[in-house]
């Protein structure tokens, strides 16, 4: 098994914490020098500082994805920087039951975890073709494959991205680039820190490993994914939920 990703450059959005920060530092220890996006610059400086105590190669940059400009200028300042690996991994939530759903919540979400993944795709998808190879990760959501009460807008941005990685995996297969997706269950974060002893007591029982997943739990899968190991699978959906979903 080959999980050495020396000589790549992986792109991690969302990795001033949670799940992205611990793929950043997963990808870096295996090998690749990693570029971390936060959306300020002094989350960009933790980025930074973070790879370096870790000892790992690359540095934090300052990227909002639902800015599609913003997105294109960030991607030039790379310069030659051309990621070979792309963990769209970035996200938000803005719950709210449908009917006092305001139109602003629906689009921030729709616009940061559906639009966000598609200009980041299409944004390092031409070097990626001229190499002949690339890996694109996108995190979805359990949520995307279940649905949720309140999370309307995030659960049609969390299945658009499996589509949308499945309809991209056709058109640049025959060019060496994989696009997958992994769909976490609850893992421990910010994201999931809102949520009460009595909701957290309720999702347990529906988890047959009887426990939350830690960011590690998906960055291992990234790792795999993004390695020459993968290299047979696309357009796949990896489920790491604790059996809390089995499709
Ligand atoms: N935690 C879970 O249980 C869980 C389960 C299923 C799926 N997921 C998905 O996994 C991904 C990571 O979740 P998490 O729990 O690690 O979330 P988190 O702790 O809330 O971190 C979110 C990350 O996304 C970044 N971000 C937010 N809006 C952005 C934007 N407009 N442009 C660029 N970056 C932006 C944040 O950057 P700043 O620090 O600068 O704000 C932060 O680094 C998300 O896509 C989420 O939907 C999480």
């Amino acid at each position: 098994m080959n999980l050495n990703l020396s000589g790549e450059i992986a792109l991690v959005t969302g990795a001033s914490r949670g799940i992205g920060q611990g793929v950043a530092v997963a990808l870096g220890k295996a090998g690749a020098e990693i570029i971390g996006t936060a959306t300020t610059s002094v989350g960009a400086k933790g980025i930074t500082q973070n790879f370096k105590k870790q000892g790992i190669c690359g540095e934090g940059v300052v990227l909002n994805i639902a800015d599609s400009d913003a997105t294109q200028a960030a991607l030039e300042r790379l310069g030659t920087k051309k990621p070979s690996i792309l963990v769209n991994n970035a996200g938000i939530t803005q719950d709210n039951l449908l009917v006092r759903m305001k139109d602003e919540e629906w689009d921030k979400v729709i616009n940061t975890n559906l639009s966000g993944v598609y200009r980041l795709s299409k944004a390092c998808l031409r070097a990626m073709m001229k190499a002949r190879y690339g890996r694109i990760i996108t995190i979805s959501s359990i949520i995307g494959m279940t649905g949720n009460a309140g999370q309307s807008n995030y659960a049609a941005a969390k299945a658009g991205v499996i589509a949308f990685s499945k309809s991209l995996a056709k058109e640049v297969g025959s060019r060496g680039i994989t696009v997958n997706v992994i769909a976490p269950g609850f893992i421990d974060t910010q994201m999931t820190h809102v949520l009460s002893e009595q909701q957290r007591t309720a999702i347990l029982e529906h988890i047959p490993l009887g426990h939350i997943g830690e960011v590690d739990d998906v960055a291992s899968a990234v790792v795999f994914l993004a390695s020459k190991t993968a290299s047979y699978i696309t357009g796949e959906t990896l489920h790491i939920n604790g059996g809390m979903y089995m499709p």
